[in-house]
């Protein structure tokens, strides 16, 4: 028996479709205590690098790439800025962690921070893509270089790490690279025409990496964070008021929390996430699927 349209509306009837039921105004926290899921040593014997791992998202991957058996190699564009970092994850983590300075858009400085990894720890198999920039901006105020420069950070910046990386990478068999990317240019997002177009390149770059690295044992993905709280990226996104007018469009109802992504950075670089490449997994509390006009 095929089941009709007006079955369907006539099963609705019994059902509570007021927005009140099917947005419910709270949820709880994301999950009590300091536990990890994940067994404590999965990431025993890796080498990360990972770019923007002074401050926010990065920190939090690099914090929890640590607390599970990696070593890492923090780098971003101001020394004491990771100084700082570097001591405080080996002091919160019992971790091996270095800092390097090194623009990702400075190809010679990317490679010297590539050398650096591997002399301190032998070898390089986990590359982490994060350092970005972004300001919000109508494309008509946006000069070309302020376009320009964010392609440069998140996109060129991508490949050039990448590429400073490539050698490693191969002769370890076992690599991954984690590129982080967004959600905002799955739809048109405002004021974010140049970061939008940069992300969307990455995702492209992720698929066309683990397609051509596969074969030599480089699995390339993306992780695509949503709102997350307390990072730089919100405090410029959703200056003011924006945070609470866009939980309001979150089905989960609040925003991501560092802790979050960090855990998907562990899966994917860890052997459960031996048969994934070229996939961009968005986590975003399933904002990028809602349609506004529905969730108001
Ligand atoms: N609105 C419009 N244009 C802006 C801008 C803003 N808020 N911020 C920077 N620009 C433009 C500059 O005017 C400049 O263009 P111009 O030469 O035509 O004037 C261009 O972008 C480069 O800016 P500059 O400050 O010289 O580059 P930079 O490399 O030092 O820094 C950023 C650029 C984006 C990295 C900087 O804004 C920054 O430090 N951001 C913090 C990191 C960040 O954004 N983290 C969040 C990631 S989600």
């Amino acid at each position: 028996m095929f089941l009709t349209a007006a079955d369907g509306a006539a099963g609705l009837e019994s059902i509570d479709t007021t927005v009140g039921a099917l947005f419910p105004k709270t949820s709880g926290p994301p999950y009590a205590g300091d536990m990890s899921v994940f067994v404590a040593d999965c990431l025993a014997g890796r080498t990360a690098l990972i770019t923007g791992g002074g401050t926010g998202i990065c920190r939090g991957i690099a914090h929890a790439m640590l607390s599970h058996g990696a070593r890492v190699c923090i780098t971003s564009r101001k020394q004491e800025v990771l100084d700082k970092t570097a001591a405080e994850l080996a002091d919160e983590t019992g971790g091996e962690v270095i800092a390097v300075a090194a623009d990702v858009r400075d190809p010679d400085a990317i490679a010297a921070a590539v050398a650096k990894t591997v002399e301190a720890f032998g070898a390089l198999d986990t590359v982490v893509n994060g350092a970005a920039g972004n300001f919000l901006a109508p494309a008509i105020m946006l000069s070309m270089n302020g376009f320009k420069t964010v392609i440069e950070i998140d996109l060129v910046g991508t490949f050039n790490t990448c590429k400073a990386s490539f050698e490693h990478l191969k002769s370890s068999g076992d690599a991954v690279i984690i590129n982080i990317s967004a959600t905002l240019q799955i739809h048109g997002t405002p004021l974010q025409s140049h970061a939008a177009a940069a992300k969307a390149g990455v995702d492209s770059l992720t698929r066309s990496l683990a397609v051509e690295w596969g074969s030599l044992g480089i699995r390339v993905n993306a992780i695509a964070p949503g709102p997350i709280r307390d990072t730089e990226g919100m405090r410029r996104l959703a200056p003011g008021d924006a945070a609470q007018r866009f939980t309001k469009h979150i089905p989960l109802k609040r925003f991501g929390e560092v802790r979050e992504i960090a855990d998907m950075a562990v899966f994917l670089s860890s052997s459960a996430a031996r048969y994934i490449t070229g996939a961009v997994i968005v986590v975003d509390g399933g904002q990028s699927i809602a349609v506004p006009a529905f969730t108001d």
